[in-house]
């Protein structure tokens, strides 16, 4: 009897003090300061043993852009946050590694711009972090892409400035960098009808003008890009706002494509809302073999800076890929969460 009272206290203790080390898909996730973490449409660079997690830091209220006829919903984002994590389950503030410039009302980065989905790769030749994110304007005419540049991965990062790549708008983007370190931009573009890879320059702050277009007239958009036994997996969503919508994945035998599409990967309730969520990142779990992570952000349109995270484990069947919704697991048991079961 004595012996199962102290299980319960234990098994008390480990749910409030945050010792049980669970994901909870969907719930609110705080930092270790307590506060919730604030990094949507978000990305993650792995760097000597610490994974930084860079996000949009929203913030104010969020209200419908005037004269806009569809859910175009924007808050002030107060620059890019950035959390680190040696365990995954555990985030530090590192604080807004970009902030917005409050100065300049002409600036990109002013509070009443856009900035989307920012992603931060590492460049070993100049030794830089560097930042790419979708920059636009209240009722996203602007489709442009900004690159910013940090000597630490906590920052400060200086921004550069944004273009149009290869001539055309960018919207919804993700960076890869590959294992003979090229890296490469996945953004929306067309009007989100295609979705371009654009090989960037060595220094990773331009593109080199080598880029293919894929999926054209297919509109998918919110691209999360990883690679795995030499083919690479392309997760991407419909375009429906903030709204959820059914995934696709599609896979390559180079990042420059053919892309052939596949299906969706999610399975089960609500397969076909990707669990009320949409993608922004693959992570890929260091030195574990087959451990992927899907990153999903579940919106909440009209306060977007309440939207929640859904991380789910991806399993593998051949070159087929499986998301299953999970109301909670743990990290260094995948196999088990890979199941398919609660
Ligand atoms: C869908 C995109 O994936 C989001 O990042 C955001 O741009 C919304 N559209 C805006 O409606």
């Amino acid at each position: 009897m004595k012996y199962r009272i102290w299980i319960l206290i234990f098994g008390l203790f480990s749910i409030f003090s945050g010792y049980a080390q669970y994901i909870v898909p969907g719930e609110e996730w705080l930092d270790t300061d307590g506060n919730p973490i604030n990094a949507h449409g978000g990305g993650i660079l792995y760097h000597e043993g610490v994974y930084y997690w860079y996000g949009e830091y929203k913030g104010g209220c969020t209200y419908r852009s005037p004269g806009v006829d569809w859910d175009c919903y924007r808050t002030d984002v107060l620059g890019v946050s950035c959390y680190s994590s040696k365990d995954l389950y555990h985030w530090k503030f590192e604080g807004l590694v970009l902030e917005s410039d409050t100065l300049d009302p002409q600036s990109d980065i002013h509070p009443t711009r856009v900035i989307e989905r920012p992603k931060v790769i590492y460049n070993d030749k100049t030794g830089k972090f560097v930042m790419w994110m979708h920059i636009d304007n209240y009722n996203y005419r602007v489709a442009s892409a900004g690159v910013a540049v940090s000597d630490s991965p906590v920052g400060k990062f200086t921004y550069l400035g944004s273009m149009r790549p290869n001539g055309q708008n960018s919207r919804d983007m993700t960076l890869f960098k590959d294992d003979d370190g090229k890296a490469y931009h996945i953004y929306s573009s067309e009007e989100n009808s295609t979705l371009c890879v654009s090989l960037l320059s060595d220094d990773y702050l331009s593109h080199s003008g080598v880029y293919t277009k894929n999926f054209q007239n297919r509109f998918r958009e919110a691209p999360a890009v990883f690679k795995r036994e030499n083919k690479y997996y392309l997760v991407t969503s419909g375009c429906s706002g903030w709204d959820p919508n059914e995934a696709e994945y599609a896979v390559a035998d180079s990042l420059l494509g053919v892309w052939t599409a596949v299906e969706n990967p999610c399975r089960g309730k609500d397969a076909d809302k990707t669990f009320y969520g949409q993608s922004t990142f693959v992570l890929p779990v260091a030195g574990e073999k087959d451990c992927y992570i899907m990153m999903l952000d579940k919106w909440c349109k009209t306060d977007l800076k309440e939207s929640k995270y859904i991380w789910l484990p991806i399993a593998f069947n051949g070159d087929g890929l499986t998301i299953f919704w999970k109301d909670r697991w743990l990290l260094g048991n995948m196999t088990s969460a890979l199941l398919g079961e609660k």
